[in-house]
């Protein structure tokens, strides 16, 4: 499987290591705008091969996407990330531009491709991607639910106080500081509801700290975060890879699935071959629903911003 990662910056050079290391793509390009940039990090991530026990080789390309040619999968990392005290809707003004021009080179050389948008705020980048790519909708993937559930199940284990692999959580709807939807009705350890071990008011502060979890972590680096989101888009790249069928909250373009249309937000998705193999639609409680709801109409407003792009 050949890969191409857009942003050779702090997240998309964690996703090409966790892509390498994992061991399942046998080629991935980064490419990045600064003269050297990627074919550096290309040079120093192929220098921890032997190290690694990994066999992939990455190349890095300044600005050429005639080296992406026939890639499988395309992440876009590219656009600037938040600074501390932003929201990731802010981002719009630059990244719109950027995140249209990059999808628009990559189909030109690679025109089976399908694309894993990570640039915030994601679920309208997601969009427009749609929009100006034209690709089947089952192509376009926004990776952000899978990031928030691994900080929802961090969360998780940390009031449980046990290992993340003993919790299974999901989040769905927007990738932002307010839409977020934990699903803390449906979250389990060990296939124990997590009702049964924490109280109202502790799960109530494990679906905040999770909705924010972006934003503390901008606070604390003085960035975003990169090591759990380019985590989070190797395991999606590899579900593709292995065509897994397996299940992620991922932002997909709905047309009609849980009463939303011409929208791109999270919601369960299954990924195989052919990118979203399936969008499933789980039973939500009245309470999620509207969650859910209110999260699609944020997204909505943002989508709004990107007319002067479109
Ligand atoms: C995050 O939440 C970058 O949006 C990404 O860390």
């Amino acid at each position: 499987m050949k890969v191409t990662v857009v942003g050779a910056g702090a997240v998309g050079a964690s996703c090409a290591e966790y892509i390498a290391i994992k061991n399942f793509a046998s080629e991935v390009v980064l490419v990045d705008i600064k003269e050297g940039f990627a074919e550096g990090k290309a040079m120093d991530l192929m220098q921890t091969a032997s190290l690694n026990g990994f066999d992939t080789k990455i190349t890095g390309s300044t600005n050429d996407y005639s080296k992406t040619a026939g890639s499988d999968v395309a992440v876009i990392t590219s656009g600037i990330p938040r600074k501390p005290g932003m929201t990731r809707e802010e981002l719009i003004g630059i990244n719109a531009g950027i995140v249209k021009s990059v999808s628009e080179n990559l189909i030109k050389e690679s025109p089976n491709v399908i694309i894993i948008v990570v640039s915030n705020p994601m679920d309208t980048m997601t969009y427009l991607v749609h929009k100006a790519t034209g690709l089947p909708k089952n192509r376009i993937i926004g990776m952000g639910g899978a990031l928030d559930s691994a900080r929802f199940k961090y969360r998780l284990s940390e009031a449980l106080d046990c290992p993340a692999s003993d919790v299974e959580g999901m989040v769905i709807g927007g990738h932002s500081d307010t839409g977020m939807v934990p699903l803390i009705e449906k979250a389990v350890r060990n296939s124990v509801p997590v009702s049964e071990f924490l109280s109202a008011d502790r799960m109530a502060q494990v679906v905040e700290d999770t909705k924010v979890g972006g934003a503390t972590l901008t606070k604390l680096l003085g960035t975003s975060a990169w090591y759990a989101p380019g985590a989070a888009v190797s395991e999606l790249v590899r579900a593709i890879a292995q065509d897994a069928q397996k299940m992620f909250p991922c932002s997909a373009m709905l047309d009609g699935e849980y009463g939303l249309s011409d929208i791109c937000i999270g919601v369960p998705c299954v990924l195989g071959k052919n990118g979203i193999e399936k969008i499933v639609e789980i039973s939500l409680s009245d309470a999620e629903k509207a969650k859910l709801a209110e999260s699609a109409e944020g997204v909505r407003n943002t989508n709004g911003d990107l007319s002067s792009v479109l």
